[in-house]
């Protein structure tokens, strides 16, 4: 009796750990196969119909583009993706960071590095361009990233942001920088996080407040854990989500130098620890942004 158990024991065993090289093995070749797929992607660069809308004249409309983040380090480690999509195809980007993450008194360290991760995302480089192009037209160039550090709307867990403080300057920004499109978290800031949701809240009263202006908004939809962690493999199934919501306007934006996430990432000194380059390589914030209209 005895050998008979041991033996099927045994034969149990041999099946767990084929069943688990199974597995890990089918993971791999997931990801490799996504990376790939992300990568090549990137071959066929102006596809894509988001922000796509050709003027008369046939060329792409550029629009003026207002990232609204809540801590630095937001933009590089969720919002890569889109970044990249925009700057790639020529379109002005800014970004409105509402604090300077001073949670852990690293404060003017963290804005400096906020500029840092800018200038590898391209986000500076544009005022580069044109400072070229204006200082003919004796122009002052507009500034591009812009860090706030205001007494109400300090970095912090349990630290409320009022709404309409927010849209009062956000809305400042937007006449500031012509700006005529809006990026931001959706109502759960992919963390969780409550500075980020009410940065959210904050977008949404500005926009019930100027709808008769033409200010078009777009959230980062935020993806269950299994989705979040599953890194580029949330390609296949961020890309199934737009065609079951079809009642709402969804783009996926793959990322089309998931490289640039990890160097952004890198110029946050302060917070490059060795659990944020677990989650930027993980995450699926680093491969495919999932944008909804607001
Ligand atoms: C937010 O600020 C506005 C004006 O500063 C004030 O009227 C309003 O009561 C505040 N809201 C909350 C929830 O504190
Ligand atoms: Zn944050």
């Amino acid at each position: 009796m005895e050998t008979i158990f041991d033996g099927m024991n045994f034969l149990f065993q041999v099946h767990a750990r084929m069943a688990w090289l199974l597995i890990v093995s089918s993971v791999i070749v997931l990801w490799v196969a996504s990376l790939f797929k992300i990568i090549h992607g990137s071959y066929s660069l102006p596809k894509g119909t988001f922000f796509n809308n050709l003027k008369n004249g046939g060329s792409v409309n550029k629009r003026n583009v207002l990232f609204v983040v809540a801590h630095p380090d937001d933009e590089s480690m969720f919002f890569t993706p889109t970044i990249n999509y925009l700057t790639l195809r020529g379109h002005n980007v800014h970004i409105l960071c509402l604090s300077i993450g001073d949670a852990d008194g690293k404060g003017i360290t963290r804005k400096e590095e906020l500029y840092q991760a800018s200038a590898i995302l391209k986000v500076i480089c544009n005022v580069v361009v044109e400072a070229f192009i204006l200082a003919r037209y004796n122009v002052v160039p507009h500034q591009q990233v812009s860090v706030l550090d205001h007494p109400n709307l300090q970095d912090g867990f349990g630290k409320v942001w009022n709404d309409s403080i927010l849209a009062n300057i956000i809305e400042e920004e937007i006449t500031r920088n012509n700006i005529d499109s809006i990026i931001t978290f959706d109502n759960y800031g992919v963390s969780g996080h409550c500075n980020h949701r009410d940065v959210h809240y904050g977008v949404r009263k500005l926009l019930q407040a100027s709808s008769q202006r033409k200010i078009e908004a777009w959230e980062l939809v935020s993806t269950n854990i299994f989705r979040k962690y599953s890194g580029p493999v949330d390609i296949w199934l961020s890309s199934l989500n737009p065609m079951q919501s079809s009642h709402e306007v969804v783009h996926c934006l793959l990322n089309e130098q998931p490289r640039k996430s990890f160097l952004a990432m890198a110029q946050h000194s302060s917070q490059w620890v060795w659990f944020r380059k677990l989650f930027v390589a993980f995450s699926s914030y680093t491969y495919v942004n999932t944008l909804k209209k607001m």
